[in-house]
């Protein structure tokens, strides 16, 4: 039987702290090792976690000051961890085949040289991103910085990320992961990726939060390996996103709903002063009926002074000018056949570490136009980009950053970016992570 909702309070993730700092730089040590949490009341659950806990300890970090992040694992598999939405260079980046090997360790160096925005740090191993994301290795990294605290958003009790992913359990409270791990080709059953039945919010089962009558900050981020929420209030009311993947936007956006594909974020307000003490307000998702349309809730709580409110103007942010694009390049993400079974392709190629797909210049900016049969959420390392249009379409509004793009049934959307910070090697896939496993990656080099 599934877990009663909202009856469990919703957990914050801690916050890692730095095992030293200089000048520069704050330096953090997190061990992958396995755990038995309580996820589902009166269960034990075996979880893979950073410093054994789901989700992994926040890392808390400024802009223009370093990171260095040493990861051992305590595992008896080999691992990567990749800074989502990091701008890294090639060597700290997690490419898919920089292996951790179990009672080793490595140190991540995140240089940091990007703006205020919500970041994620995931597994990231080549053919196992999938089970072992399921099993629990993620966790956010919040980048800070001067241009955004000198806003009036809300800040501290006020602030918290939501890291939302589903997750189907055992009787005994086990969460295998569906698509079984240990054979790659078994995982065909799942063409369209790994759904659970139960869904968490920073590990717990369709928790409540109790709020004042204020604004609040929600970091959203859709953690899931494939589901795709349409988030929404009700009995009603408005969300106001000032973020995306890459930061703030130019200007607060009310919406009545969010759409979020995996590895996308949205940072939000919620003014709960709209409503009365002893309201109970639901976080659903429109794009599921059932449980599933069920995400967590608020429970109006008591009045408190607020200081807060949600300016005009938040950033300003520089549109890239197609004009200036010296490449086009084109990028089908589509089902294939490969290695006599069938996969998801990137041009009609499974990822191959040793085929270069796009060799981009540094300082260069570019249009990469993608399109695709069914959905794919598509993420680049490295290169925050702009939606040019979507289907020959000019999105509404001014420009925002972004790291993934959803591409929704036989879509063409077209991005532009400009690849500046490290040459290198790094990939661009497809963030449904099962697709990633059957191979829907490239790589591209900054030369
Ligand atoms: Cu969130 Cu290449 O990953
Ligand atoms: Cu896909």
């Amino acid at each position: 039987p599934l877990p009663k909702p909202f009856t469990v309070p919703l957990p914050t993730p801690m916050v890692a702290k730095p095992s030293r700092t200089d000048g520069h730089s704050d330096y953090y040590d997190l061990t992958q090792r396995a755990a038995d949490l309580e996820i589902l009341p009166g269960l034990r659950t075996r979880i893979w976690g950073y410093d054994g806990q789901f989700p992994g300890p926040t890392i808390e970090a400024r802009s223009g000051r370093r990171a260095v992040v040493q990861v051992s694992n305590g595992l008896d598999a080999p691992t990567v961890t990749h800074l989502h939405g990091g701008r890294t260079p090639p060597e700290s980046d997690g490419y898919p085949t920089d292996l951790v090997q179990p009672n080793t360790r490595r140190g991540y160096e995140f240089p940091l040289d990007q703006r205020a925005a919500t970041l994620w740090y995931h597994d990231h191993r080549m053919d196992y991103t999938g089970p072992q994301v399921w099993r629990g290795l993620a966790g956010f990294f919040l980048v800070r910085d001067a241009e955004e605290e000198a806003l009036p958003l809300p800040t501290g009790e006020r602030d918290i990320p939501l890291m939302i992913c589903d997750r189907s359990f055992a009787e005994d409270g086990s969460m295998p992961y569906p698509g079984s791990s240990d054979r790659p080709g078994a995982r065909e059953a799942f063409m369209g990726g790994v759904l659970g039945d139960v869904i968490l919010v920073n590990g717990a089962p369709w928790p409540e939060l109790r709020v004042e009558r204020a604004r609040y900050r929600f970091r959203l981020l859709n953690g899931s390996n494939a589901r795709v929420y349409e988030l929404s209030l009700s009995p009603g009311g408005t969300i106001v996103r000032i973020g995306s993947d890459g930061g703030l936007l130019e200007a607060p956006r009310a919406a009545q709903r969010i759409r979020l594909a995996p590895a996308e974020r949205a940072d939000v307000i919620i003014d709960f002063s709209a409503y009365r003490i002893g309201d109970r307000v639901e976080l659903g998702n429109l794009a599921d009926e059932g449980p599933q349309g069920k995400v967590m809730r608020f429970a109006v709580d008591r009045d408190a002074r607020d200081d807060s409110s949600i300016p005009k103007v938040l950033s300003q942010i520089e549109r890239l000018d197609p004009a200036k694009a010296k490449v086009t390049r084109d990028f089908e993400f589509a089902g294939g056949s490969m290695h006599g079974g069938t996969g998801w392709l990137i041009n009609g190629k499974p990822f191959d570490p040793r085929r270069m797909d796009a060799r981009p210049r540094l300082g260069d900016t570019e249009i990469w136009r993608f399109t695709s049969d069914v959905t794919h959420p598509v993420h680049l390392h490295l290169a925050h980009f702009q939606v040019l249009s979507v289907n020959g379409e000019r999105p509404a509004g001014p420009p925002e950053w972004k790291d993934t793009v959803e591409l929704r049934d036989a879509q063409l959307v077209e991005v532009i970016t400009r690849f500046t910070g490290y040459r290198g090697r790094y990939v661009m896939h497809c963030h449904n992570l099962e697709h990633e496993d059957m191979a829907m990656m490239a790589n591209f080099e900054v030369v």
